[in-house]
């Protein structure tokens, strides 16, 4: 008789802040979606992550929902997969505290996205912003997940999840699974439309350099437009080109294209003819996403209901590791 294996466990979340831009969906968001049914996914929002920068607590209550609204319009199934508010599992502040102490601070000091994001908030450097990547491996680890589905930047986070969980295990006995990155071949690194040098995000000044998610036709087609790019007017994949290479990853992460066929496609057009088609493959990938979105956000109660249940179900399967580290490191078992 054949036994099924078991699937794979994938775990990965996002911070509720604000604006989810399209690199946020090409490089993490789109790519969950079509893992649902071939591996056990455990989504989250990451909003106990988000505190490290201050919010204001209506803003931050608002975006977490619309976050949430957001993430099941793009197609995460909660009947499926757990999909939960990572604030609402208490398992996860608790092995957070645990994992800091088998984390070094050096191991910490090494991380750039701390020194990023320290050198731009430089009045609020708080140990959160510090132990982040703690709280980051106890979200991974929790699960027993064997892949993580992240963009490019999240890389060196998870491979202190992964020292972190060899230390432990290395210590104790074999705990936890050591989990693999899983970073898309496209899309892993959407850059601003503005300075393609730099990584499209959500914290930028300038909101032509992102694309939100929930932008309206129109101003996608105008931060398109208004791209940078280069003076060659020649739509290519060259090293150089870091503009015109950005735009080719976002078309080609939406219509499965190659750099190869793209060029053919572009062969003897301008820049201008490019970022308008790129703008319309945008708008039309992100139309449903938004129509579903309209109607998601109207309906609390069933938000309320799909994330209740996530957390339900993400706690009855976080619950068994913590207790098991626990165990491990030589707490009295809670009687009661
Ligand atoms: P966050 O919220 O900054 O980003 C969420 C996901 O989007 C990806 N991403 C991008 N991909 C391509 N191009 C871009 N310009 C771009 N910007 C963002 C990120 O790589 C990420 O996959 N610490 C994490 C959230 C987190 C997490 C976790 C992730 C908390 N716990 C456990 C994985 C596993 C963060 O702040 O991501």
């Amino acid at each position: 008789m054949e036994t099924a294996t078991p699937k794979k466990v994938i775990f990965s979340a996002v911070q509720p802040s604000g604006t989810i831009t399209l690199g946020n969906y090409l490089g993490a968001i789109k790519n969950w979606v079509t893992m649902q049914d071939d591996y056990r996914c455990i989504f989250a929002l990451a909003d106990l992550h988000t505190i490290t920068v201050r919010q204001d607590p209506a803003a931050f209550r608002r975006h977490s929902l619309e976050a949430y609204a957001l993430f099941l319009a793009c197609g995460i199934d909660p009947k499926k997969n757990p999909f939960f508010l990572q604030s609402q599992v208490h398992t996860h502040a608790e092995l957070a505290w645990i994992l800091n102490c088998y984390t070094q601070f050096g191991e910490l000091s090494r991380m750039t996205q701390f020194k990023d994001k320290s050198a731009k908030h430089a009045d609020n450097i708080n140990a959160g912003l510090f132990t982040y990547p703690s709280l980051m491996a106890a979200d991974i680890l929790l699960y027993q997940s064997d892949l993580v589905p992240v963009g490019a930047d999240q890389k060196q986070h998870l491979e202190l999840a992964r020292n972190i969980a060899e230390r432990f295990n290395g210590a104790y006995s074999p705990t936890f699974t050591v989990p693999e990155p899983y970073i898309p071949k496209v899309g892993a690194k959407i850059m601003s439309l503005q300075e393609p040098t730099r990584k499209m995000s959500k914290s930028d000044e300038n909101a032509n350099s992102y694309i939100a998610v929930l932008d309206k036709p129109d101003d996608i087609l105008r931060k398109f437009k208004r791209a940078i790019t280069d003076s060659e007017a020649r739509v290519h994949f060259a090293p150089e080109k870091e503009g015109v290479n950005n735009l080719m990853g976002i078309y080609s992460s939406i219509t499965g294209l190659t750099n190869e066929q793209i060029e053919v496609e572009f062969e003897g057009k301008g820049y201008g003819d490019f970022k308008v088609r790129v703008a319309e493959a945008v708008i039309e990938e992100l139309r449903p996403v938004q129509e579903r979105y309209s109607q998601l956000i109207s309906d609390k109660e069933y938000l309320e209901q799909c994330y209740t249940e996530g957390a339900q179900q993400a706690l009855s399967i976080s619950i068994r590791t913590l207790n098991k580290v626990m165990k491990k490191i030589g707490f009295l078992p809670k009687k009661f």
